[in-house]
C-alpha cells in the first residue's frame, strides 16, 4: 500500500472514495459538517433517516453525493465522542480500511486523521494509522496453495492533517508507521511458520537477510560445537534434546559512533516447545510453534531500525533452540554449568526459556551494552496475571522500567511492571545446585525473572514477558507482531535524545 499526507477540503478530493467520521448518536465530525454544507445537507438527511447511528464500528458507502467531487463517501461509526481513545481510534481506521478493500475502492482520501484522540497529535494519529491498516490487512497465505485474489484491492491511502503545517511531521510518521508495520508484518510471519519450517537455522537465515546490502549490519552465527566450547552449558542442555542444531544468531548494527555503547536486544527463540521430558499436555500444544514470539519480535525490531537508519547502535542476540523430548534430553535432576559458571538444576525441562536465555545474557556482556533488553514468552503464569492485552515487564533498573512503560504507552503497545525484589530469589534455591531453573509455587513470572536476574548483573536490564500478549487465540489465531511497536518507539526516543 502506498501511503500519503494531504491537507485539504473533502468536498474538493478528486478520488474513489473519501472517508468521515460520525459520533453517536447521528453527530457529524467537524470536517463532515463541512462536507454536508456543501452537499445540501445530504448526509445529515441521510443520518436523520436512520441509516447510521454512529455506534463503533458502523459504516454506511453512498455513491453520487451532491457538489463532491470523489466517487464515493464513507462514513464510519466513532462511537460516542468523548469516549474516543488509542482503542476505538484503531478499531475506527481498521474498520474503514477492510470495508474500503471489500468495496471496489482502489484510492481513498481518510479524514479520521483528523479526530480528537485523547492526548494524541497528528503524528500519533497518521503513524498509528499507518499500523492499523497494516494490521487489518495483514494475512498469512504463504503455505496455502489455493489464494483468492482481491478483486480491486485498495492501493493507495491518504491521510488528511488540518493544516499543512503539519505535512513534514506527517510524512515522518508514514515511514516510523511503515518502518514498525513491516517490522510487525515479520515478527507475525516468523511466529506464524510452523516449527518444521521455521528451525533454528531458518531463523539464522533470516538474521543473514537483514545484513544483505548493509554496510552498516553485520550478522554471526554461532553453532552447538562452539556453543559448547564456549561453555554454554545451560543453552546446550535444551538443544541437545533435539535434532534441529541450536545457534546463537548476532546482528550488529552501527548506526552511531563505534565508541556509543549498544542497546542490546536478546530475543528466546525456541522454535517449538514440546516440554522436553517434561512434556507438556497435548491440547493446544500447536501453539508452542510460537515460543521463538521473542526472537521474532526483536528481529522485526532490527529491521525496523535498520529502515530508519537510526542513529543508534544496536546488538541484536537470538538464543534458538528446540525443546524436544529424546535419549538425548536433559532429565529433571540434571544439573548443568552456565557460561557465568553458576550452575543449575533442571527441576523441570519445561523451564526452558531462562535456560537459553541465562547463557545468552552472559554473552553479551562482551558488547559492554547501554542497556540489555530480553524478550521472551517465558511463562504461562504471566497470562494469569496480565492477560492477553499486557506485556509484563521486569528490571533491576528504574529509569529503564519508565522508559520502556512510556515506550509501550506512546506506541500503544502497553507493558505492565512486575516486582523482583530480593525475598522472592529464595524460591530458587536448590540443594544440589546454585540454584534451581524452577521456583517454589506462587509468582511464576517473577521467579523466572529473578533467576534471569541471577546473570544480567553488570548491567542494566530490563525483561519483557510476552507469552500472552505475541500470540492471538480464536478465530483470529496467530502472531501480533507485540512488543514491536514498543521496542521500536523505545529505539527512536533514545535516538532523538542522543
Ligand atoms: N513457553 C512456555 C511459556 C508459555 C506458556 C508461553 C503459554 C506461551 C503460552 C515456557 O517455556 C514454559 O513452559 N513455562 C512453564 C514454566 C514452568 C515449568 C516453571 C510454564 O509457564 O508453565
Ligand atoms: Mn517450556
Ligand atoms: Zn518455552
Amino acid at each position: 500500500m502506498e501511503y500519503s499526507v494531504k491537507s485539504g477540503n473533502p468536498e474538493k478530493q478528486r478520488t474513489a472514495c473519501i472517508v468521515l467520521g460520525v459520533f453517536e448518536p447521528r453527530k457529524l465530525t467537524a470536517t463532515a459538517e463541512q462536507f454536508d454544507k456543501i452537499a445540501d445537507g445530504f448526509i445529515s438527511n441521510i443520518l436523520r433517516r436512520g441509516d447510521l447511528e454512529g455506534k463503533l464500528g458502523q459504516v454506511l458507502l453512498l455513491h453520487h453525493v451532491p457538489n463532491a467531487l470523489s466517487d464515493r463517501v464513507l462514513l464510519v461509526g466513532c462511537g460516542k465522542e468523548r469516549e474516543l481513545g488509542d482503542t476505538q481510534y484503531q478499531s475506527i481506521i481498521s474498520k474503514a480500511i477492510t470495508t474500503l478493500n471489500e468495496t471496489g475502492s482502489m484510492e481513498a482520501v481518510c479524514f479520521l486523521t483528523e479526530l480528537n484522540v485523547k492526548g494524541r497529535d497528528s503524528q500519533w494519529k497518521v503513524k498509528q494509522a499507518v499500523q492499523a491498516s497494516e494490521e487489518s490487512l495483514y494475512s498469512f497465505n504463504q503455505l496455502k496453495t489455493k489464494s483468492e485474489p482481491e478483486r480491486r484491492p485498495l492501493r493507495k491511502l491518504i491521510f488528511n492533517v488540518p493544516t499543512r503545517r503539519e505535512l513534514s511531521e506527517g510524512e515522518e510518521a508514514i515511514k516510523q508507521g511503515e518502518a514498525v508495520a513491516r517490522g510487525v508484518g515479520l515478527a507475525k510471519d516468523l511466529a506464524n511458520l510452523p516449527g518444521n519450517i521455521c528451525t533454528p537455522t531458518y531463523l539464522a537465515e533470516q538474521a543473514i537477510k537483514l545484513a544483505e546490502d548493509n554496510q552498516k549490519v553485520t550478522t554471526s552465527v554461532l553453532d552447538e560445537a562452539e556453543l559448547k566450547e564456549m561453555g554454554m552449558g545451560a543453552f546446550i542442555s535444551v538443544s541437545q534434546g533435539s535434532d534441529e542444531p541450536g545457534k546463537l544468531i548476532t546482528i550488529e548494527y552501527k548506526g552511531a559512533d563505534a565508541d556509543v555503547k549498544p542497546i542490546v536486544l536478546v530475543g528466546k527463540g525456541i522454535t517449538f516447545d514440546t516440554g522436553g521430558i517434561s512434556l507438556k499436555p497435548g491440547a493446544a500444544m500447536d501453539e508452542m510453534k510460537f515460543d521463538m514470539g521473542g526472537s521474532a519480535a526483536v528481529l522485526g525490531t532490527t529491521q525496523a531500525v535498520i529502515e530508519m537508519d537510526l542513529p543508534i547502535n544496536l546488538v541484536t542476540v537470538v538464543a534458538a533452540a528446540e525443546n524436544m523430548p529424546s535419549a538425548k534430553a536433559s532429565r529433571p535432576g540434571d544439573i548443568v554449568t552456565s557460561l557465568s559458571g553458576q550452575t543449575i538444576e533442571i527441576l523441570n525441562t519445561d523451564a526452558e526459556g531462562r535456560l537459553v536465555l541465562c547463557d545468552a545474557l552472559t554473552y553479551v556482556e562482551k558488547f559492554d551494552p547501554d542497556v540489555v533488553i530480553d524478550v521472551a514468552t517465558l511463562t504461562g503464569a504471566i497470562i494469569v496475571a496480565l492477560g492477553h492485552k499486557t506485556s509484563g515487564l521486569m528490571s533491576n533498573h528504574n529509569p529503564l522500567a519508565h522508559d520502556l512503560l512510556n515506550a509501550g504507552e506512546l506506541a500503544a503497545d502497553k507493558a505492565w511492571r512486575l516486582p523482583i525484589w530480593e525475598e522472592y530469589q529464595e524460591q530458587l534455591d536448590s540443594n544440589f545446585a546454585d540454584m534451581a531453573n524452577l521456583g517454589t509455587a506462587g509468582a511464576g513470572s517473577i521467579t523466572a525473572a529473578c533467576f534471569l536476574a541471577r546473570y544480567t548483573r553488570k548491567y542494566q536490564w530490563a525483561h519483557l514477558d510476552v507469552a500472552g500478549t505475541a500470540w492471538k487465540k480464536g478465530k483470529a489465531k496467530g502472531g501480533t507482531g507485540r512488543p514491536v511497536p514498543l521496542l521500536t518507539q523505545y529505539i527512536i526516543s533514545r535516538a532523538a535524545n542522543s
